[in-house]
């Protein structure tokens, strides 16, 4: 069977880098988060004193980083495992300001498709199927009402040990939103050939299950 891409976009928090690493793992295929890129040049970026935003300071470092991605969930940049400081609230403070900028989602988008140049893959993030894959074989538009998202996300904070407030998390999670949707270079947008699934009243499990029937209905032979 030749290579197909599967595309899954949508804001954050709708649980589609769960679903999207569950469905690499059943389908047997590569699964790359292109938010996870993003957040490791925002952690250099924060790490080297580089103003949020600052476009020459971040292409110079989008160009000479190196991101590799061993197993499922797993990142390492520059030779260290960055998988849990890329999620640090300091970093997701900052990567909607970093990856707005144009030279930066360049840098980028060229190695979400290099990475994917042969292989059967899942990528998820805000423009996959509008921008990196405009041609992929299957294409997810996952949605969520916030409030569900921000309960989910409370929920989350709460079993790892934070406190969390329901309407900052709410409030926050917005925002982000409103960041990703309105740039001016590949925004959040849902591709016109996107399949939408809204996960505000389905279990994790069904969410899988509705993007695997998508894709094994148009592969038969998986
Ligand atoms: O999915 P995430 O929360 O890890 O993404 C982190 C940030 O990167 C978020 O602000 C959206 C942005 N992003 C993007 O602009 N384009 C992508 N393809 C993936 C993520």
């Amino acid at each position: 069977m030749s290579p197909y891409t599967i595309a899954i976009d949508g804001p954050s928090g709708t649980g589609k880098s769960s679903t999207a690493k569950e469905i690499a793992r059943l389908l047997g295929i590569d699964y790359l988060d292109t938010g996870a890129m993003y957040r490791s040049l925002s952690l250099l970026g924060l790490e080297a004193g580089v103003k949020p935003g600052d476009e020459d300071a971040l292409a110079r470092l989008a160009d000479g980083m190196e991101l590799l991605f061993p197993s499922l969930g797993v990142v390492v940049l520059d030779g260290r495992d960055v998988s849990r400081d890329i999620r640090s609230a300091e970093v997701s403070a900052r990567v909607s300001t970093d990856c707005a900028v144009a030279s930066v989602r360049t840098a980028l988008v060229a190695r979400q498709r290099a990475y994917a140049q042969g292989r059967s893959c899942i990528l998820d993030g805000r423009d996959v199927g509008t921008v990196v894959f405009p041609d992929a074989r299957f294409k997810f538009y996952v949605d969520c009402a916030p409030e569900v998202r921000a309960h989910r996300r409370v929920e989350e904070l709460k079993a790892m040990g934070h406190a969390a407030d329901f309407s900052e998390v709410l409030a926050n999670l917005v925002e982000r939103d409103r960041l990703d949707s309105t740039r001016a270079v590949g925004p959040l947008r849902k591709a016109d050939d996107a399949v939408v699934v809204d996960t505000s009243s389905v279990t994790f499990q069904e969410q899988v299950q509705i993007i695997l029937d998508h894709v094994r209905k148009g592969l038969p032979s998986i």
